[in-house]
Order: C-alpha cells, then structure tokens, then sequence
C-alpha cells in the first residue's frame, strides 16, 4: 500500500527554519487586541466524581449517548486544561509544558469549541487560548451550528446531541519550523495524546466523549473558518453528560 511510507520517519535531506536561525512562530494562533475573551476557572477549584485514575482508565469507552443536560463552565474549564492547559512557559517564554506531551513541546494545537449547552455561555463558535486560559468567542450569532456540524461530519446525528464538541486543529509551521518534513507523525500522534486526555477526564465528571475523524475536511475548516492549509483540522470530539 502506497500510504504506509507515510508511517515511516524519513530521511531528512534539507535543513530546518530552525537550523537557519529563522524565528520561531508563536505558541498560539493571534487574534485581535479588542477581541471578547471569557475567563475560565482554575482547574483546581473543580470537584471531581470519587473516582481513581484505575477506575476512569478502566471505565473510558466511546460514548455516543449524551444526556440534555448542561455542563457548567467548571467542568468546561477542567476538560480544557486536562487537554491543553498550560503549566508553565519554558524556553524563554518561547515553548509551553502542558497536560499532554507534544513533540519538541512545539504544541501546534488550536481548540475549537461548537457550545451547545453550557452554563452561562451562549451557543456558538469559540476558540480556547490556552496561555490565558480563557475563551475567545468567535462567533455567538449564527444559529443551527450543530446541525450544521452533524452533516458535516456525514450524519453521525450524536454529535448534534453533545453540550460542547471540541474540534482540534493543527497550525504545522510550527513543527515544521523545527522538524522540516518530518513533522507528519508527530502532528497526528499529539493530537491522539489529548483526545485521550479528554476521555479520560471526562471519566471523573460523569460526561462522555467520543473521538472523530469521520468528517468533510474542506467542509469542517471552513466551518471554523480556517484556511486548510496554514491550519487545518484533524480531530474532533463530542462530549456531553451521561
Ligand atoms: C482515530 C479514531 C477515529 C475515530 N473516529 C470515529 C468516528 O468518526 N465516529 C465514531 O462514532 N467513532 C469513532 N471512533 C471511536 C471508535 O469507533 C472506538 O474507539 C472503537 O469502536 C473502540 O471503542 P471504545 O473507544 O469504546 O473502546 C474513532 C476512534 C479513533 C481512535
């Protein structure tokens, strides 16, 4: 099969961004100075289900069956940190040291979220910025979102159902500045490091998730309004009470 080359590191031949002393892109995707942020809540302040690590490792299974109830914006909060928190800034503010593990701690994540039904927040579009650990809002204004994403994502009518669907992409420059041509494995295995993260944490808050990569690429970019190619979408996961 022509695909499996792809499972394999290559040779690398050229030398770097990084190797030609290029700067290296920033942590996390700009957005405008007047944009709406809202404040998260520590992911210390949360209480957790009494469950033990054995337990949810245990316990985690896809779930596609989510309750119409809300999560409140603390449990919101834990999943985002358990996924993509931000515990310290490390090489001159330049790299982070997060939750999950990443390549080079380079990091080229974004996190989307499709709000359906959390505590005190509209539904709509928004983005997580994880250095702050605050929402940006992106868009509050259109209606029908998670029909919208169901079709997209070829029917699977449980994603319409969840109370938030987290949606992640990667921005590749930022590994490839550092490993060239051989960043393709490494972009996709740190995205399945979070995801676990999320099943995981969702074990201990009474919520269930499910992984994605049934969807329209060209469709599912759009949808949060990146380009495809400077950012793209990889992976996404619905999660709601169970
Ligand atoms: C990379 C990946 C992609 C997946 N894509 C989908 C999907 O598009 N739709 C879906 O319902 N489940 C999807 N799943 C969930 C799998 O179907 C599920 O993990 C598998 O059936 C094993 O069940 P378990 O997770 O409950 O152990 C995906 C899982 C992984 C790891």
């Amino acid at each position: 099969m022509e695909y499996r080359k792809y499972l394999k590191n290559p040779v690398l031949e050229d030398e770097t961004d990084q190797m030609k002393g290029f700067p290296i892109p920033p942590i996390q995707k700009p957005y405008p100075e007047d944009a709406r942020l809202i404040d998260l809540i520590s992911h210390d302040s949360i209480k957790l289900d009494d469950i033990s690590l054995m337990q949810a490792i245990n316990n985690r299974e896809s779930r596609r069956k989510y309750l119409e109830a809300e999560l409140t914006i603390e449990e919101l909060s834990f999943l985002l940190w358990a996924t993509q928190g931000v515990k310290e800034l490390a090489r001159g503010g330049l790299v982070t040291k997060r939750t999950v593990p990443s390549g080079g701690a380079m990091h080229p994540y974004e996190t989307y979220l499709v709000v359906n039904n959390i505590e005190g927040l509209a539904p709509g579009l928004y983005r997580y910025l994880a250095v702050e650990h605050k929402l940006l809002v992106l868009d509050t204004n259109k209606t029908g979102l998670s029909e919208k994403l169901v079709e997209v994502c070829h029917g699977q009518a449980f994603i319409g159902k969840a109370s938030v669907v987290f949606i992640w992409t990667a921005r590749p420059y930022r590994l490839e500045w550092r490993y060239g041509e051989d960043s393709l494995k490494d972009i996709l295995m740190g995205v399945g490091h979070i995801c676990q993260n999320l099943y995981l944490a969702c074990e201990a808050i009474s919520t269930g998730t499910c992984a994605i990569v049934a969807y329209k690429q060209d469709e599912l970019d759009k949808f949060i309004g990146v380009d495809g190619e400077n950012e793209i979408t990889l992976y996404l996961a619905p999660v709601g009470k169970i």
